[in-house]
């Protein structure tokens, strides 16, 4: 898929406007201690989860065995439903590189990204609430068939009439009534305040009140885990990029990483959902394999060649056993699969509650 031509050269996915500049020292000054904190706060607050997560990861080759670019996008469009309906966390998409690079360095504005930046960049676009896509995600080739895919239609993508006690939001490079605020776009029909200074251009999650009148106070920023922490509502999966498969288990953005790996194979254990008893977990990684499987990857992986994968995993399970196809692939195995952890899962967590 990645070797097609392309017919529309873009840029960055991710791009914030950068305005509201506050030429002014003392201001900029304020404004960037803001920020810091701010992205401290989110940093910490985001890892420091307190409800129980699940992850999967898959290998973003997956995309690259496909026809064409519409069959691609329908595939990433089949991961984003699948994690949506079934309320993962986490979304990691790997590679099998050896040296170690970043998300932004693979989804750079590449017109040839490969299936994996492709992958990333349409989980991202999807997961983001559809009125804030045109300023958080500039025109890009491979967003060209996006609008052919079902909608994600979860909580956070809220419509302009209806109210939640949440909602995402982008702050805005207007002018604030007042100092130490920012203009949030939440798409309502009125921009809200938030009670911080917040560049303009960063995704945001609000909390909005019962006070429907936008234009009194303030509204407070909170992370975006606070929805599904203080009102149990799904609030979208985040996006991660791993080299390889040894730092999809190693680097987790969570506090005290993973604390249970299942992989999943046609070589696995047999085990009937029903009967299947998990450990009580608080951050659950469920790993797919590729066209090859989860043995290939790990044979493809410096760290991990030559090991069996059911030593690295805590449970490694063929979930379709009698599979009339010789081959589940692995957008089908990720429907198939989420399915049958449901009940284990909610076992686990309604044990832990
Ligand atoms: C095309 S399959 C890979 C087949 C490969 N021959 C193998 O050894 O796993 C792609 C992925 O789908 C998932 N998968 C396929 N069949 C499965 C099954 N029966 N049980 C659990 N996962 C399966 C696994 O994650 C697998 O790595």
């Amino acid at each position: 898929m990645a070797k097609k031509k392309r017919d529309e050269v873009d840029a960055e996915p991710q791009v914030l406007n950068h305005g509201n500049d506050g030429s002014h020292d003392t201001k900029k000054k304020k404004k960037n201690k803001t920020i810091e904190k701010e992205q401290k706060k989110a940093l910490v607050d985001d890892v420091d989860i307190t409800t129980p997560t699940v992850s999967i990861a898959l290998p973003g080759s997956i995309i690259d065995n496909t026809q064409s670019f519409e069959l691609a996008t329908r595939l990433a469009g089949q991961i984003s439903r699948a994690a949506t309906i079934f309320r993962i966390d986490e979304v990691v998409v790997f590679d099998n590189q050896s040296e170690p690079s970043n998300d932004s360095q693979v989804t750079a504005d590449d017109e040839n990204e490969s299936g994996t930046a492709f992958l990333i960049r349409i989980l991202k676009y999807l997961e983001t609430p559809q009125y804030l896509r045109k300023t958080l995600f500039p025109k890009h080739n491979s967003l060209r068939f996006v609008g052919l895919l079902p909608p994600l239609d979860a909580p956070h993508h809220l419509r302009k009439h209806e109210w939640a006690p949440y909602r995402e939001g982008v702050t805005l490079a207007q002018q604030a009534p007042s100092s130490g605020t920012t203009l949030v776009d939440v798409g309502l029909s009125k921009n809200v305040v938030i009670d911080e200074l917040v560049e303009a251009g960063r995704r945001v999650t609000v909390a909005m009140g019962t006070n429907r009148q936008l234009d009194d106070e303030p509204h407070e920023v909170v992370t975006s885990s606070k929805p599904r922490e203080k009102a149990g509502m799904y609030w979208g999966y985040k996006v991660r990029y791993a080299p390889n498969i040894t730092s999809v288990f190693e680097q987790s953005p969570y506090k005290g990483g993973y604390d249970y790996l299942i992989g999943t194979s046609e070589h696995g254990h047999i085990v009937k959902s029903s009967e299947l008893e998990l450990p009580p977990f608080r951050h659950l990684l469920i790993a797919f394999g590729g066209v090859a499987g989860l043995e290939e990857c790990f044979e493809e992986d410096k760290n991990l060649k030559g090991k069996d994968p059911r030593e690295v995993f805590g449970m490694y399970l063929n979930i379709c056993p009698h599979q009339g196809s010789r081959t589940i692939r692995t957008e089908e195995a990720v429907f198939i699969c989420l399915q049958y952890f449901q009940e284990p899962i909610d076992r686990v967590l309604k044990s832990v509650n």
